[in-house]
């Protein structure tokens, strides 16, 4: 018995953001963040929009393109690091809005790879044989809420998205071949957000210190990305029993070109074998894997039998890397 993605869905706010519009903002240029980063624009929530909304969106794609109905859907998980609040989770909102009440629902933060860590709490979910036989996953984030739009080393980096997957039990010998997770709490003060949590509840002084919007060491976290991502990649290939050359697509999280172009070379990936879009949305942390699975499935890049590998890295740090058999 394996483990399946039947469906694929995305959604991402209406309001782009150029570089030329961040120019206006803070001491940037475009040709920095492009040079940099490979960004060119990236989109933007709405004020009438949390990450529910735009994991809800998400989702109702991914059952319509499999025409399902929310009522096929055993369990609900969303993979985010910026809930609408708190709690309830944003997997609970979720639910609600599509009327399966009942379904257990919640989220699993894990920074970045969120998506890769909530795809395999799925499977696993799956493979217990308790009775799940189909569930949703969904990588959301509106980092725009957490940044500091007047600090040009990070606000020139993020991106508002949501991706979502309907896995299923299956037979056969298509699915999810092998997952690495890995993480290292020591380097969590890298890349984190300060206030708002038991530590430092909201108050006068974390608003005034700026302390609810996100923080990173961005040489240091890049850095350990390019290793991380390399090393994941190369052990859930080899757990796979499959060799970097038999890879078909990397679909890599998209926080850098360059650290998606050093992971790609250090696994000798030829260019066309690997999956881009961080131009047109930045990074939309736990999102932006399965968006990119959404704007290749609708271009008819993904075909049935190939090998895909999924890999990513975030704050904790987290990394984590899936093999599939699309
Ligand atoms: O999702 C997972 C978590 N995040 C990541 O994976 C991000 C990882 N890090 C990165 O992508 C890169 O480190 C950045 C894109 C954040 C920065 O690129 P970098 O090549 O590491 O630049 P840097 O931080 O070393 O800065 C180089 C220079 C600095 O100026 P000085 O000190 O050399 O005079 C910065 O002040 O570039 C300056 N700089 C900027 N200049 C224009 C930093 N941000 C900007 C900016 N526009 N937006």
């Amino acid at each position: 018995m394996g483990v399946r993605i039947v469906s694929v869905g995305a959604y991402v706010p209406e309001r782009v953001l150029t570089n030329q519009d961040l120019e206006q903002m803070v001491d940037t240029s475009d040709q920095w963040i492009v040079e940099r980063t490979g960004i060119r624009e990236r989109r933007i929530a709405a004020d009438h929009e949390a990450t529910s909304d735009l994991a809800y969106h998400a989702s109702v794609r991914a059952l319509a393109r499999a025409g399902l109905q929310p009522e096929d859907l055993d369990m609900v998980v969303v993979g985010t690091a910026t809930p609408d609040m708190l709690f309830p989770a944003t997997a609970c909102l979720v639910q609600a809005r599509l009327g399966i009440q009942g379904r257990p629902c919640f989220d699993v933060e894990a920074g970045c790879p969120g998506f890769v860590f909530t795809l395999e709490v799925a499977r696993a979910m799956l493979s217990l044989n308790n009775g799940y036989r189909r569930i949703l996953v969904v990588g959301a984030d509106t980092l725009s809420r957490i940044t500091d739009w007047t600090d040009r080393n990070t606000c020139v980096l993020f991106g508002d998205g949501a991706g979502a997957v309907v896995v299923e039990r299956h037979d056969g010998d298509r699915g999810i071949l092998a997952t690495v997770l890995g993480g290292d709490g020591t380097l969590g003060d890298l890349l984190y957000l300060p206030a708002g949590g038991s530590r430092k509840p909201a108050s006068p002084e974390t608003v005034a210190n700026r302390e609810h919007y996100l923080r990173m060491e961005g040489r240091e976290v890049f850095r350990h990305a390019v290793l991380r991502m390399q090393e994941a990649s190369l052990a859930a290939l080899e757990k796979a029993g499959l060799r970097p050359e038999e890879v078909d697509w990397l679909v890599p999280h998209q926080a850098n070109w360059r650290i998606i172009d050093a992971t790609a070379k250090r696994l000798n990936l030829p260019p066309e074998k690997v999956y881009v879009n961080i131009d047109r949305y930045g990074n939309t942390s736990a999102a932006s894997i399965p968006l990119a699975l959404d704007e290749m499935v609708e271009r008819g890049l993904l075909r049935e039998g190939q090998i895909v590998l999924l890999v990513a890295f975030g704050a904790g740090f987290t990394w984590g890397a899936t093999v599939i058999r699309w």
